[in-house]
This record gives structure tokens, sequence and C-alpha cells, in this order.
């Protein structure tokens, strides 16, 4: 796991949009996987700005939802897949039909996640997933004990992601979805390239768990700790409760150009 310390929010996008130049830049087919919530969003500013001068492309980019909420409209705005769209891909060139979405319906609940991974292997598996991390460390809606071998599937949110997601919701937790459609642990882990992203002091505990604790179910993002490609990248709020900082500094300061993120 590569950790990246970074002076700021911007400076963390900066970093993050490395991974994506890089893909778009390489991959035929790119196929990349998307998280909503606050932390991913001056990262999506800043690949809008890059393909506003030019300097990257989305054409030939399949995109997959990370999660979606249970029982919102697919075109209400607050759903995982409005958001992805409204703040990253009606701005670029993705082709209409990029996204795949999760289908939340009733009636499709009950195979959405088996199909979501058909759909996610008939496109060769995802090259680079972001994510964010969430207060008690779920990543997507895998809240803990989520099974670090978890596919993608119906999930329970917890009562402090339904909190922390209340801003979204008139500020009233009772109105956030109680289920979610989230990639499982394990489909994350399966990802070529994982970018983790966190900003602020609300992030410190988690991100010092997940990075320098023991991988646990409990806490679902340490799961990352298995993954032979994953960079975590904090501000220096969220980063300031690493035990190692010194040495993840060193160690991206010094490392050749070539290695990337
Ligand atoms: C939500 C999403 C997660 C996201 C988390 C953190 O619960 N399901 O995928 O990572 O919130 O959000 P934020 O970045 O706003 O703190």
């Amino acid at each position: 796991m590569e950790v990246v310390i970074a002076p700021s929010a911007r400076e963390a996008a900066i970093v993050a949009v490395s991974a994506f130049e890089r893909l778009l830049a390489g991959a035929d087919r790119p196929v990349i996987g998307l998280a909503t919530g606050r932390s991913p969003l001056p990262t999506y500013r800043e690949l809008i700005e890059r393909y506003r001068s030019r300097r990257l492309s989305f054409a030939r980019t399949r995109v997959f939802l990370l999660d979606e909420y249970v029982g919102l409209d697919p075109e209400d705005p607050r759903s995982c897949r409005s958001i992805i769209r409204r703040e990253l891909l009606d701005h670029v060139d993705a082709p209409a039909g990029a996204l795949v979405a999760l289908e939340c319906a009733a009636e499709e609940l009950p195979t959405a996640g088996e199909t979501y991974e058909r759909c996610i292997a008939d496109a060769g598996g995802i090259d680079l997933q972001i994510l964010g991390i969430g207060r008690n460390g779920h990543i997507g809606f895998n809240e803990p004990p989520s099974s670090l071998g978890s596919r993608t599937r119906l999930a329970t949110l917890a009562a402090t992601t339904r909190q922390d997601n209340a801003r979204s919701f008139g500020d009233d937790p009772d109105m956030v979805p109680r289920h979610g459609i989230t990639q499982g642990i394990g489909t994350i882990l399966e990802a070529r390239h994982i970018v983790l992203i966190a900003t602020g002091e609300a992030k410190r505990e988690p991100i010092a768990r997940a990075v320098e604790g023991p991988v646990t179910a409990m806490m679902p993002a340490s799961a990352l700790q298995l993954h032979p490609h994953a960079t975590v990248i904090v501000d220096e709020a969220a980063g300031e409760q690493l035990k190692h900082a010194d040495y993840y500094r060193e160690a991206y300061r010094d490392k050749p150009a070539w290695q990337h993120i």
C-alpha cells in the first residue's frame, strides 16, 4: 500500500488525477469505478479541467458505480448515478451509455449484485477504482463487519452513515434510504488499481486504523492492505494520526518517476 500525504485537498486531487491520466492515455478501453461522497469531488473537478484543456479524454471509457441507494428513483438527483453524471460525466466526452448503473428496482434486487458482477467481468474488470472512506471505515456501503470476501449485494446502511449522508436528505437521517447496493470488498479488491481519497480531520481515525491497524472486517478499508496496488491519498488533516507519516513522505518523495502512483 502506498500512502501519499498531500498538503491540501486540491493537491490530493492532483495526485489522484495522475492515475487517470496514465490510464486514459494508455488503455484501449479503460474501465473506471467511481465513488460518490465529498472526498473525490475535487478530483472530478480537476478531471473536468483537464478535459476542457484537452489534456485527457473519456471517449473510450466505461464507468461503474461503487454503490447506489435502494429506493430512490434512478433519476432522483440524490442517486449515485445522478451524482456521478452531474459531477463528472456530463462535463466530459464519456459516450452516452458509458455509465453502467446499479439497478435497484424492487424486482431486480435479488439478482442485481450478480448482474453487476457479470457486467464488470464482461468489461474486462475495473482498471482504476476510486474510493472514499466512511467515519466507521466503510468503503462503498460495506459497513463493519462486512466480509473481506463479499461480492456486490444489498447492504444495510449503518446509523453513522445515514447521519453523515443526511446532508443530501434535508438533514434528516430518517430520510436516508436504509439500504444500498454496493460492490463487495472482494469485488473492489479485484480492481487493478485502487485509489482511496480521504480529506479533513473527520477521517483521521479511520485512516490511521485502515492503514496501520489490523486487517479486519470491523474496519472494511483495512482490506486495502491485501491489495497489490492500492494508493491512499490523504491531506494533512486526514493523515494526522499516521504514526509512520515521515516514512510515507520520504518514500513518495524519493520514488523514481517511472513508478507513478
Ligand atoms: C458514502 C458512500 C461512500 C463514501 C462515503 C464517504 O457513504 N457510500 O462510498 O466513501 O460516503 O463520504 P465523504 O467522502 O463525503 O466523507
